[in-house]
């Protein structure tokens, strides 16, 4: 059961079980009618609780695989991926899944659709949960609203409010920014950032930009292409809170330059 603890003075109720990642040898090889497909090779890492991290990587490296064996969707074919110490088996409410796309139920509105996850994980404060985590992505007016008459990126703030409505221990975004437009996309980045700097969950972030990757993050994973491992590990101490603006900053660029360099030594590689 995951526990979630109210600040007198602001009223906010945050996570209070926050989730260390594993993996420890993590390999996983799909077999479809097409063959065998190696999508993540020998990867081990930690991720700490309550950090914010970003994977970086070209399309079909595996990105999506690792989220999905830490979601506990896809199985390891060998090592393990563990939550606290424990292996991941199973999908459980401890952990929840943000994706590209939003994946709102279209016949049940904005409230129906937050609430399913705390009435899922039976929470006695189910609808006083739905207030908060409407208030906290600012959808309080378009509670009634059906998400095919919301924009793109308020239907992805009720993706997020939703995927944090069970107080998982572990946030797992798939490029959930990929599909919108440039300016909502830096709103986005800017309202995760506070969202998350109040609720405290570790945070998997996947995508292939590598300016959201350096604005969002503490630590960026860049990961080989395909078959997937991390080819290196990046820190990202850049002061928080952060706006937009950082990324005109030297200590932003230079990190973007590590970044690129590496990139493109993986992609000259595989050429
Ligand atoms: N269910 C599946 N069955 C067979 N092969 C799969 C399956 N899912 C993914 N793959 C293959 O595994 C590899 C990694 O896929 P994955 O979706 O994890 O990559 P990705 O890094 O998320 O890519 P993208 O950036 O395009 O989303 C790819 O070669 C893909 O074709
Ligand atoms: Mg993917």
């Amino acid at each position: 059961m995951n526990t979630a603890q109210q600040n007198e003075k602001t009223g906010v109720r945050k996570v209070t079980d926050k989730g260390e990642i594993r993996t420890e040898g993590l390999e996983v090889t799909y077999n479809s009618d097409v063959g065998q497909t190696v999508a993540l090779s020998k990867t081990s890492l930690t991720i700490h609780p309550g950090e914010f991290v970003c994977v970086l990587g070209p399309s079909g490296c595996g990105k999506s695989t690792l989220l999905n064996v830490i979601a506990g969707f896809v199985k390891a074919t060998e090592g393990r991926a563990l939550l606290d110490g424990n292996a991941i088996e199973q999908p459980g409410a401890d952990r929840s899944m943000v994706f590209q796309q939003h994946s709102l139920l279209p016949w049940k509105t904005v409230r129906a659709n937050i609430e399913l996850g705390p009435k899922f994980t039976g929470d006695i404060e189910a609808s006083s949960t739905v207030n908060h985590f409407l208030k906290m992505v600012g959808l309080q007016k378009y509670e009634n609203h059906y998400p095919d008459q919301l924009s793109g990126g308020m239907q992805q703030r009720v993706g997020i409010a939703r995927a944090l409505a069970t107080f998982p221990r572990v946030l797992l975004m798939d490029e959930p920014f990929a599909a919108l437009d440039y300016q909502t996309r830096l709103m986005m980045q800017e309202n995760l950032l506070s969202l998350w700097e109040e609720f405290g969950t570790t945070v998997v972030f996947v995508t292939h930009d590598v300016d959201e990757a350096i604005f969002l993050s503490d630590r960026i994973l860049l990961m080989s292409a395909s078959p997937g491992r991390i080819v290196k590990d990046i820190a990202n101490p850049l002061p928080r809170p952060r706006t937009q603006m950082i990324s005109s900053e030297a200590k932003f660029l230079e990190i973007k330059r590590d970044c690129m360099e590496i990139i493109r030594a993986e992609a000259l590689s595989t050429f």
